[in-house]
This record gives structure tokens, C-alpha cells and sequence, in this order.
């Protein structure tokens, strides 16, 4: 289920300025194969609160073919260089996040991963400046252990989905991605490490600041 009025939708993605190609062709191949992508007025989002935190560290848990990185990448490098991290567990999508991010010319700022993506941010050294969880749901809370001590002082945490198309109001719900999603919430929201929000933005997104 759409939670936003599909005319409200439309809108937001309209306002986002014109893209190069290659990242409007993924929104197409996107729509055209059903991938789960943030889409355009979340992916500006992302870019923003990146330019806006000056973030030249950023991790990926949940990468796709490289729609989201790409939004990151641009953010990174327009912030002075520095390193996106993409993490996926399908090597044929991570192949192709190869090929679209260097097509893109953002290559050089991304370091790309096969596997688990909270084991892969667990084994990485140094802290981050920005994390985005974009995971299986079931999987947000386990994610929410490691990032907490990845994500140094003062850095974002953004999570797409916290929405989940409304299913989190379903009380009858009780599906483990549900849960995890309502558990990641209702941990973020109580813990004083964080100051959160959830933005209703397509399906939800969580800016949250560790402080
Ligand atoms: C929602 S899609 C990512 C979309 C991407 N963030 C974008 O907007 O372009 C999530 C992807 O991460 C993969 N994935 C889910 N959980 C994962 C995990 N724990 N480790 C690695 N990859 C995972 C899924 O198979 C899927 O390809």
C-alpha cells in the first residue's frame, strides 16, 4: 500500500532537479523489474543531509545495483572525496553497482562489498559519518547494535521504510519484518544516544542524530 496520496508523491519527485541519465534510467529499470529502490525525492533527501553534514564516511547496509550509493557518492564528493561504502549480498548486483557508479563517474569514491552488510560494517575499521540502513526489516534491530558504535559522535543515521506501506499500524501484523521494523523504531525513539525522526517521505525515512 501507497501511504502517500499517489498526486502528493508524483509531486515531491517532480520537484527533484533533473538527474543525469543513467540515474533516471535506473528509476525506469526500477519501476520496470519491481527493485525496491528510495526513488528520487528520498534519494534527494539523502544527498542533502549528506551535503548539509558535511559526511565524507559513509556505510551502505542494503546497496541494490547502486541507485542510493549514487545519491551518496555525489554528496561525498562534492563534500571533498572521501569514501561510500556499498554492501550487498548478490555479487550480480553488486557487479552491476559497478558498472552503473562508473558510468555515473562516481567510482573512485565507492568501496564495494559481497555479503552480509551488518558483518561487513562490523569488520570495517574507523567510525562513520553517516549510516544508511536499507537491509532486510527483519534485520533493522541487529543492525541497530553494530551501527550505533560505527556511527562516531555527532554522525547521522538515515533508514528507509520506517513506514513499511502501513503495515506497522496493522496490529494484527506480526510478521518478523514488521516487528523489526516497529522494535528499530521504538529503540531509536528511547534511547538518549539518539535525537530522531521519522520523515514521512515515500515509505518513511528515519533521520536520526547520535549524539
Ligand atoms: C531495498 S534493496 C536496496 C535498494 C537501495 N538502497 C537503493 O535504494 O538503491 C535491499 C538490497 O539489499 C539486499 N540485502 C538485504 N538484506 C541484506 C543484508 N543483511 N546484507 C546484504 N544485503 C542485503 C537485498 O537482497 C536487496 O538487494
Amino acid at each position: 500500500m501507497e501511504l502517500l496520496a499517489p498526486r502528493l508523491a508524483a509531486y515531491l519527485d517532480e520537484l527533484v532537479p533533473p538527474r543525469p541519465a543513467r540515474l533516471a534510467e535506473l528509476e525506469v529499470e526500477a519501476r520496470r523489474t519491481d527493485f525496491p529502490i528510495i526513488g528520487p525525492a528520498t534519494g534527494q533527501l539523502c544527498y542533502l543531509l549528506a551535503r548539509l553534514s558535511g559526511a565524507r564516511r559513509v556505510f551502505e547496509l542494503g546497496s541494490g545495483f547502486g541507485y542510493s550509493t549514487a545519491w551518496f557518492a555525489r554528496a561525498v564528493k562534492e563534500n571533498g572525496g572521501g569514501t561510500v561504502h556499498h554492501v550487498v549480498w548478490d555479487a550480480d548486483l553488486s557487479r552491476r553497482a559497478r558498472e552503473n557508479l562508473s558510468a555515473l563517474g562516481l567510482a573512485d569514491v565507492v568501496q564495494f562489498h559481497v555479503g552480509e552488510a551488518v558483518a561487513a560494517l562490523e569488520g570495517v575499521n574507523g567510525s562513520f559519518d553517516l549510516v544508511f540502513n536499507d537491509i532486510d526489516k527483519q534485520d533493522y534491530p541487529k543492525a541497530l547494535d553494530v551501527i550505533v558504535t560505527k556511527l562516531k559522535p555527532g554522525g547521522l543515521l538515515l533508514a528507509d521504510n520506517l513506514l513499511w506501506g502501513g503495515r506497522i499500524f496493522n496490529k494484527r501484523d506480526r510478521s518478523r519484518a514488521t516487528r523489526g521494523i516497529r522494535e528499530f523504531t521504538r529503540r531509536v525513539q528511547a534511547d538518549p544516544r539518539w535525537t530522531s525522526t521519522v520523515i514521512p517521505i515515500r515509505d518513511g525515512l528515519l533521520v536520526a542524530h547520535r549524539r
